[in-house]
């Protein structure tokens, strides 16, 4: 069982700056998610919570014990990499007896252990092979195992599925979960995968550039993404975003672009740039010409086909709506072919909105008495101190 704090996490490698004051609250039992792309200190940050790394600043706690300058081995968190670092000359049940052997425990306990994590991932039948006698996906239980055999306080795990076929992932992925859930112990768990990130996550820190862009549940990143950039990197295919202009028409504030508008709220706002976002799966394709596509409050997109594609369950439709690209997903009730003119429409709720400066989230107010349009994390914080 662990609660772990990481507090300003800061990690210098010469003038760069890998982790830049990274704060997270870990609770006890939750699965933690760190996601983010190719070198944005996912494996930096993980290598310093199990301690094979020293930050240049800030502090680490669990259970509220200081562990910073705590050596790895006396941490009590098991890490599992994304190569399985297996003995090859030894045994699956050698192997997994390693780790507890150096730590002097008896061998009747010993072989207790190494039986309960082989059941639990479900390698019993394979402890007499060696590690070259396993498939892949076998491979990776085992070192899921040996960081089982521990009965440590968290589980580490860098990218741990990343060697498997995308079949085993999916399975693996799921035992995983199913893992966690039967233990109820804290996983802090790096992948650049959102799918992976989505599906087992209680909640995922996602980062960009070594900095923390948005820290919520799955369901917090994909329905209110945070920033431009947590509203591409989760979901597939990608939100549609588009460059426009945030204004007043008719006492309503509306949004336009070329071959774009969207009308939202009642209310007035200054002119500014923005960022208009709707997920593919949002969208809903008419054929163009049809008034009575445009929703009353909602985005209207009018464009014209460019290319479908048929997933066989669904159908993405990409489409040119002035100079952008903008893709639907959608059934496949109806045929749509190259050329033709569509309306592309979503309703209020499904309109995202940021600033086009600092690609923050931007929320509409709907109190009377403070109406704006705001950064989401400026009026959540306004909202807290009553304003
Ligand atoms: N020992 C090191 N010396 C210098 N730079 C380093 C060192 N380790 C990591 N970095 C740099 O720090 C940044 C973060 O690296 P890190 O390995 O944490 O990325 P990551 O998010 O795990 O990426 P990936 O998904 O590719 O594994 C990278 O730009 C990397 O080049
Ligand atoms: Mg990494």
């Amino acid at each position: 069982m662990a609660r772990l704090v990481l507090d300003q996490i800061t990690r210098e490698f010469g003038d760069f700056v890998a982790t830049d004051r990274i704060s997270l609250d870990i609770e006890d039992g939750e699965f933690l998610v760190l996601l983010g792309p190719s070198g944005c200190g996912k494996t930096t940050l993980l290598r310093m919570i199990a301690g094979l790394l020293e930050p240049t600043s800030g502090s680490i706690r669990i259970d509220g014990e200081d562990i910073t300058a705590l050596p790895a081995r006396k941490r009590d968190l098991a890490m599992v990499f994304q190569s399985y670092a297996l003995y090859p000359h030894l045994s699956v049940a050698k192997n997994l007896a390693f780790p507890l052997r150096v730590r002097g425990m008896p061998r009747t306990e010993i072989a207790e252990r190494v039986r309960a994590a082989a059941e639990a991932v479900e390698i019993h039948h394979l402890l007499d092979r060696k590690p070259k006698e396993l498939s892949g996906g076998q491979r990776q239980r085992v070192a899921v195992a040996r960081a089982l055999v521990r009965e440590p306080k968290a589980f580490l795990m860098d990218e741990p599925l990343s060697n498997l076929d995308a079949k085993l992932r999916t399975a693996t992925r799921r035992e995983l979960a199913a893992l966690h859930r039967k233990l109820g112990a804290t996983f802090v768990y790096v992948t650049h995968d959102q799918i992976e990130a989505m599906t087992m996550a209680t909640r995922i820190a996602l980062l960009n550039r070594g900095r923390i862009e948005q820290y919520g549940t799955p369901e917090d990143l994909y329905d209110a993404p945070g920033s431009v950039f947590a509203a591409g990197f989760i979901g597939s295919p990608a939100m549609n975003l588009l460059d426009a202009t945030l204004t007043t028409t008719d006492g309503k504030i509306s949004v336009f672009a070329p071959g774009v508008e969207a009308v939202l709220w009642e209310g007035a706002t200054p002119e500014r740039d923005v960022v208009l976002g709707v997920r593919p799966e949002h969208l809903a394709v008419y054929a163009g010409g049809a008034p009575e596509a445009v929703p009353t409050a909602g985005v209207a997109l009018r464009g014209t086909v460019d290319l479908v594609e048929n997933l066989g369950r669904e159908q993405l439709v990409h489409c040119i709506v002035g100079e952008e690209r903008v893709t639907v997903s959608c059934g496949r009730e109806e045929d749509w072919r190259p050329d033709q003119l569509v309306v592309l429409a979503a309703p209020v709720s499904h309109v995202h909105l940021f600033d086009r400066g600092s690609g923050r989230r931007l929320e509409w107010r709907p109190d009377p008495a403070a109406q704006s349009v705001a950064d989401a994390a400026l009026a959540a914080d306004a909202a807290q101190v009553g304003l």
